[in-house]
C-alpha cells in the first residue's frame, strides 16, 4: 500500500499517518475507547500534519515500556529521546515533589540555589568549556538564543545549517531547519539570512560520491566534498555569525572522520561560531555525554533539550564560550520558566541519574552489541541497504534493491506495524529509515528482542498482513 496522494510536503520528519496501512492497523488493533479518544483528540486539536491524527493512546509510561488504553505493552525505542533514564524513574518523581514542597517557582528577578547548581552541573560536564549557561522551556527557544547570541558575538546575522535538519518549530528555529513541511508553504517567509547547505549523508552523498560496502565513505575519493561545499558557503557569503548543526545526525547520519575538525577550521577561518544542537543527542544517547566528543571538537554553543528534563518536565539549555557573554544590555531569553526550581530540579537530578546508574557506558555498551547484530542482519536481509549510527542513535535504512538503492516506504511501514504488533515502538524517519532510539537504560536481552521482531518483520516483506 503507497502513501495516500497528498498535495503537501514530505512528511521526511515522523511517520507518514494518513496511509492505508496506517488505518488498517488501526481498525484490527484499537478498541473503541481508543478510538473515541483519537476521534476527541481529532477534534480538539487544531490540525497539523505529523501530529494529528494520533496513532493509538497511551494510558502509562513506566521505564522503557509504553501502554495503551487497551493494556498492550510497547518497548519504546523513540520516546522522542526524552527518555534517557526511562520514564517515570522514581528518584527523579521523588525530586520534583519534594522541590514542589520546597519552593515551586521563582519570579524572574530571585535566583534560586537549585538553578545555579544546575548552571554549574552543566558546565562542569560540558566540553571545551562551555561555561556560561541560559535555560529555556523548550529545545526551539533555546536554538533561537544561541543564534541571538552568534549575532550578538559577531555582528553578523547570517546562519548556515543544513538541509533535513529539524531545530524546532519556531520561526527562527524553523528557518534553520531544512524541511519543507516545516519551513515553506504558509510557516514562510522565514528569517532573512538563514542559508542553508547540503548535509553529509554518506549512504546517499548529495554530491555524488559512493560508499563501501559497510556504507563507509571513500575519502580518498570524495576528499570530504561535504565539508568543502561548506567552507565553500561561508567564503562566499563571508559574513555568516554562525554554522548550526547537529552533530549526528538524527536520521541517522554520522559524519564521516575528520568532517568536524574541517568545518571547525572553515568557521575559524572565515569567522563563524559554531553551535552544536544536541538537543536528541545530548547526555549520553551516543554512547558519550555528548555526541560531539566522538569527534573530539567542541563547539562555541551547545543546545540541550529533551531528556535535561528526565522525560517529565520540559527544560533546554545553551552553554556558551565564557568569552560569548556579551548581551550587554540587551535580553536574549528572559522565559518565564527560565529558572524554575522544579524544572532546574528535575534537570539536576536527570543528570545525577544517567551518572550514577552508568548509563552513558550502558549506552555505550548495548549499542555496541547491536551494532554488531544490525551488520549481521544486513548480512542477511538484502532489504536493508544501510545500517548505522552510534550508541544508542541507529538507523535501518530499508530499500527495494542494493544497487538502485531505491527508498522502501512500503516495507518500513510494514515493519512499523508488524513491530507494534509484536511490542516494538520506533519512529520511522525519511520514509524508509527505521530510527531506533530507546531510552540509556535499555538492557542487552530487550535490544536483542528489539532486533529479533525487526528481523522477523523485515523478513516478512510487505505481503503478510500489516
Ligand atoms: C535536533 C533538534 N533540535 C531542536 C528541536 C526542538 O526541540 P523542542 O521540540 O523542545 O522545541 C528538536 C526536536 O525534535 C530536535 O530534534
Amino acid at each position: 500500500m503507497d502513501d495516500a496522494p497528498s498535495a503537501g510536503p514530505a512528511q521526511s520528519e515522523g511517520d507518514t499517518n494518513l496511509t492505508g496501512r496506517r488505518a488498517a492497523w488501526q481498525t484490527r488493533a484499537l478498541d473503541a475507547t481508543a478510538r473515541d479518544v483519537l476521534r476527541r483528540d481529532a477534534a480538539a486539536f487544531l490540525h497539523q500534519s505529523v501530529s494529528t491524527p494520533c496513532l493509538n493512546v497511551i494510558a502509562k509510561a513506566e521505564g522503557i515500556w509504553i501502554e495503551d488504553s487497551a493494556g498492550r505493552r510497547y518497548m519504546d525505542f523513540h520516546g522522542n529521546n526524552v527518555h534517557h533514564i526511562g520514564y517515570g524513574h522514581p528518584r527523579l518523581k521523588r525530586a520534583i515533589a519534594e522541590q514542589m514542597d520546597a519552593l515551586s517557582f521563582a519570579p524572574r528577578r530571585y535566583a534560586t540555589d537549585v538553578a545555579v547548581r544546575l548552571a554549574e552541573k552543566l558546565a562542569a560536564i560540558a566540553p571545551g568549556g562551555l561555561s556560561k549557561v541560559l535555560f529555556t522551556t523548550g529545545g526551539s527557544d533555546a536554538v533561537e538564543v544561541a543564534v541571538k547570541l552568534a549575532r550578538a558575538a559577531t555582528g553578523r546575522f547570517k546562519t548556515l545549517s543544513f538541509w533535513d535538519a529539524f531545530h524546532g518549530a519556531g520561526i527562527g528555529a524553523a528557518a534553520l531547519s531544512g524541511e519543507a513541511l516545516f519551513r515553506s508553504g504558509p510557516a514562510a517567509p522565514m528569517v532573512a539570512g538563514a542559508q542553508h547547505v547540503a548535509p553529509f549523508a554518506c549512504y546517499r552523498c548529495p554530491y555524488g560520491h559512493p560508499v563501501d560496502e559497510d556504507g563507509q565513505p571513500l575519502l580518498d575519493r570524495c576528499h570530504l566534498a561535504c565539508a568543502s561545499m561548506l567552507d565553500y558557503v561561508l567564503a562566499h557569503e563571508a559574513d555568516v555569525a554562525a554554522v548550526i548543526a547537529e552533530p549526528a545526525r538524527a536520521v541517522p547520519y554520522l559524519a564521516p572522520q575528520g568532517y568536524w575538525q574541517s568545518v571547525r577550521e572553515a568557521c575559524a577561518r572565515h569567522g563563524a561560531l559554531l553551535i552544536f544542537d544536541e538537543i536528541p543527542t545530548g547526555l549520553g544517547k551516543t554512547g558519550r555525554m555528548f555526541a560531539c566528543q566522538h569527534d573530539d571538537v567542541a563547539p562555541d554553543i551547545m543546545v540541550l533539550g529533551k531528556a535535561l528534563g528526565g522525560g517529565i518536565l520540559p527544560i533546554a539549555a545553551v552553554l556558551a564560550r565564557p568569552e560569548l557573554d556579551v548581551a550587554g544590555a540587551w535580553a536574549f531569553g528572559h522565559y518565564t520558566h527560565e529558572k524554575n526550581p522544579v524544572t532546574a530540579r528535575a534537570a539536576l537530578t536527570t543528570i545525577e541519574i544517567i551518572e550514577d546508574e552508568g548509563l552513558v557506558e550502558n549506552a555505550a555498551r548495548v549499542g555496541t552489541l547491536a551494532r554488531a547484530r544490525l551488520a549481521a542482519m544486513k548480512r542477511g536481509l538484502p532489504a536493508i541497504g544501510d545500517v548505522r549510527g552510534r550508541g544508542l542513535l541507529l538507523g535501518i535504512e530499508l530499500v527495494r534493491g542494493r544497487v538502485d538503492k531505491l527508498p522502501d516506504n512500503d516495507l518500513a511501514e510494514a515493519v512499523l506495524y508488524r513491530a507494534l504488533d509484536r511490542g516494538l515502538s520506533f519512529k520511522v524517519t525519511m520514509g524508509n529509515v527505521l530510527t531506533l532510539t530507546p531510552p540509556l537504560t535499555v538492557t542487552e536481552a530487550e535490544m536483542m528482542r528489539a532486533l529479533d521482531i525487526l528481523t522477523e518483520a523485515i523478513a516478512a516483506g510487505t505481503d503478510q498482513p500489516a
